[in-house]
């Protein structure tokens, strides 16, 4: 694409602008949600100078300390804004949150990705020192309380997702719409996208954003061994497992011989204890690093039926928004023109 096509001279897709890219300041709405293991300054980095926000995840460095000199590394590989993940899960030994979160209120970074709990004891802190605040969550109505509590913009995982989509059971088909509906804050729509038509139907919806997290882990940047990227690109959309079921703590995972065994464990009762061992998260790290597809739990969604090859972020991002454009005037001639001869189409 030249200077004439785009208008900016830079050959790249123009600007996608929504209320969330504007308030982000990033040149497209695609942002690479919090990651554990993945989320590092590689990923974050590319994705954010790719036009999109790139975001760290907290609790994959090992202490608060590292989170700071990790969040240094990260912004000595872009100049664009990137974020950081702090996710609240049930946890037997819990990190020290609230040492994790002065060091990103003291880092300078201007964005703040919330899931797992209720964000009230972080928001207000994270406004106060001038972050633009992202909650994600997976109902409507955790969407409301994250709206009441000042958060910036919303983000919403439908069923799809990878990592914990919650216990309703709701796709983002339905989700999505209806937050749009009933929130004013911007809402990202999360889980299940991967390309552009998943961009565009997302925008139609009621979106203003987008959030990925297994299609960037099928990226050169990925910090993960080519085996796991290509176990990616060969799954089909029903290779993914929905692991502690039982617990009320789903998550979604990529089918392998430890998610199978773990399925099979909780429908015979199994208690967390007898888990524990195949769970670990240990295991799903030195999974993704050493390339044993069957070492360790993969987090990954559905959307893996719609991944067949590993671009990098930036070829990524153009292809989806190119895309998404050409998705979204299609659907428009669609609306407008009448409807074409069967031999002419
Ligand atoms: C490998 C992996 C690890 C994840 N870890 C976290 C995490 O620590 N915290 C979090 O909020 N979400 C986590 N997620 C969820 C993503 O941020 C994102 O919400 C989700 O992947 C969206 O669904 P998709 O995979 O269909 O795009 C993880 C996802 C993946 C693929």
């Amino acid at each position: 694409m030249d200077e004439a096509e785009n208008g900016h001279g830079d050959g790249l897709e123009p600007p996608l602008r929504t209320r969330v890219s504007e308030r982000l300041g990033i040149r497209y709405p695609i942002v690479q949600g919090g990651m554990m293991w993945v989320g590092t300054a590689e990923m974050a980095s590319a994705v954010s100078n790719a036009g999109g926000l790139g975001i760290l995840t907290a609790l994959t460095q090992p202490t608060p300390e590292a989170l700071a000199a990790e969040i240094e590394r990260c912004r000595s590989m872009t100049a664009q804004p990137f974020g950081v993940n702090l996710t609240f899960l049930p946890s037997i030994t819990p990190p020290p949150y609230e040492r994790y979160l002065e060091v990103i209120l003291h880092s300078g970074v201007p964005v703040l990705e919330t899931a797992g709990n209720n964000p009230k004891d972080v928001v207000p802190a994270a406004r106060a020192a001038g972050l633009t605040t992202i909650h994600k969550c997976v109902t409507v109505r955790h969407a409301l309380a994250a709206e009441r509590l000042g958060v910036d913009i919303v983000s919403i995982d439908g069923f799809e997702c990878a990592g914990h989509p919650g216990e309703d059971d709701i796709g983002g088909l339905v989700l999505i719409p209806i937050a749009a509906r009933r929130l004013r804050a911007p809402i990202i729509a999360s889980g299940g996208i991967g390309d552009g038509r998943g961009l565009a139907a997302a925008l139609v919806l009621g979106a203003e954003g987008v959030n990925l997290g297994t299609r960037f882990c099928a990226t050169v940047e990925a910090p993960i061994h080519p085996a796991i990227k290509q176990a990616l690109v060969d799954a089909s959309e029903r290779d993914t497992r929905l692991v502690f079921r039982t617990l009320h703590n789903t998550a979604r995972v990529l089918k392998n011989a430890i998610s199978d065994e773990v399925v099979a464990l909780e429908s015979r009762g199994a208690k967390f204890e007898e888990l524990r061992p195949l769970v670990a998260g240990a295991r799903g790290r030195a999974a993704l690093a050493s390339g044993d597809v069957n070492g360790g739990v993969i987090t990954a969604g559905q959307v893996v039926g719609l991944i067949d090859d590993v671009p990098s972020c930036a070829v990524l991002i153009q292809r989806m928004v190119r895309e998404c454009r050409a998705r979204l005037a299609a659907a428009e001639a669609m609306s407008t023109a009448p409807l074409a001869p069967p031999a002419a189409r």
